[in-house]
């Protein structure tokens, strides 16, 4: 088996990736063999899937349903974002559908569960993401405990010379606990151990190889650290873990920090809780209606809202292009995927 190392992620592959198949060539389906394009992606994703493989882009709006009426049968992959993906009706709508192909390490947006019944392979963009999300949850974590974000507010409204920044929270040496410790979470729990930090965590098995304390209940990891940081993956089994009861346990001089997903999190007991003084304050990449952001967070300094940036920098949204790619590639080769998502 040759060896292609795309960054972090190292993937065993029997020929060389490269090729530019005429779209169809192997899957061998005449009319039924197209690509399809599902919403905005990056250019680079967009180039290749247009100039290689004659991707055609899903209209938007009126134009859809007509589209889909005419066109769904003849599409035998889609290539999407976690920030679209293909929902239940949309894949209803491609009946000939054969891989979904997701720029993105989440797919809480493509119905998995259709795709499993169906034959449907989904990959993803893992690991490749795993340095920017943990640095973006440091980031996070840094500036709810010492109000960076609010000293430079601070700074810019002109208020120095009238005195002093108020003092802030040490967070070097502080207890952390991270909600998921897949990649991402260990990646962020690497970083802490920087910081001197006491992790533990909670996942729903113990992790063999780590020797960061497991906490079973998210009540009681809550209710023993000064920051949670949430790192699950998102979709129907985690919506709303971190709840009413699990803000209480983590208590007024604690912090939630989320780069995982909006769903994850009941945001309605969130913003009640950092308005009232349930929990000290939160760092968030990530919110239920994205783009939309609750009135009430926006101006308390003791949030910090990122919008949802955790993999956007060149580098890595270049890796996860270059991975989405491959993906597609071996799957219009030999009708499999570099990275699947779990249980394809
Ligand atoms: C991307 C992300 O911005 O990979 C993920 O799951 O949340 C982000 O890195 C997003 O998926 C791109 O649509």
């Amino acid at each position: 088996m040759a060896e292609r190392n795309l960054q972090n992620v190292t993937i065993n592959t029997e020929l060389p990736i490269k090729s530019t198949p005429a779209p169809g060539r192997s899957t061998g389906r005449g009319s039924t063999d197209r690509v399809l394009q599902v919403g905005p992606l990056h250019p680079q994703v967009e180039k290749s899937i247009t100039a290689d493989y004659a991707a055609v882009r899903l209209p938007d709006g009126t134009d859809r349903a007509a589209f889909l009426n005419e066109h769904g049968a003849s599409f035998a992959v889609a290539v999407t974002s976690g920030k679209v993906g293909v929902d239940t009706n949309l894949m209803a709508a491609l009946p000939e559908l054969r891989a979904v192909i997701n720029f993105g390490v989440g797919y809480d947006t493509t119905d998995v569960a259709q795709a499993g019944e169906r034959g449907i392979v989904v990959s993803n963009t893992p690991d490749v993401l795993n340095d920017c999300v943990a640095d973006t949850a440091l980031a996070l974590l840094l500036d709810v405990f010492r109000r960076t974000s609010a000293a430079d507010r601070f700074v810019r409204a002109g208020k120095w010379p009238g005195g002093s920044y108020p003092l802030a929270t040490k967070f070097s040496g502080k207890r952390v606990g991270i909600v998921g410790l897949g990649r991402i979470g260990r990646a962020i729990a690497t970083r802490l151990e920087g910081f001197n930090c006491v992790i533990s965590y909670h996942n729903r098995n113990p992790v063999a190889d780590v020797d960061y304390r497991y906490v079973p209940t998210l009540t009681e990891l809550a209710g023993s650290v000064d920051a949670l940081v949430v790192a699950a993956a998102g979709g129907p089994d985690s919506a709303n873990l971190i709840n009413a009861e699990v803000l209480a346990a983590l208590g007024p001089q604690g912090y939630l920090i989320n780069i995982a997903r909006g769903s994850v999190v009941d945001e309605t007991a969130l913003v009640t809780a950092v308005v009232d003084g349930t929990i000290a304050g939160a760092g968030l990449d990530v919110f239920a209606d994205e783009p939309r952001v609750p009135g009430a967070l926006l101006d308390l300094d003791n949030v910090v809202l990122f919008p949802h940036l955790a993999s956007g920098t060149h580098e890595t949204r270049e890796a996860m292009a270059e991975l989405t790619v491959a993906n597609l590639e071996q799957f219009v080769r030999f009708g499999t995927v570099l990275t699947p998502v779990a249980g394809f």
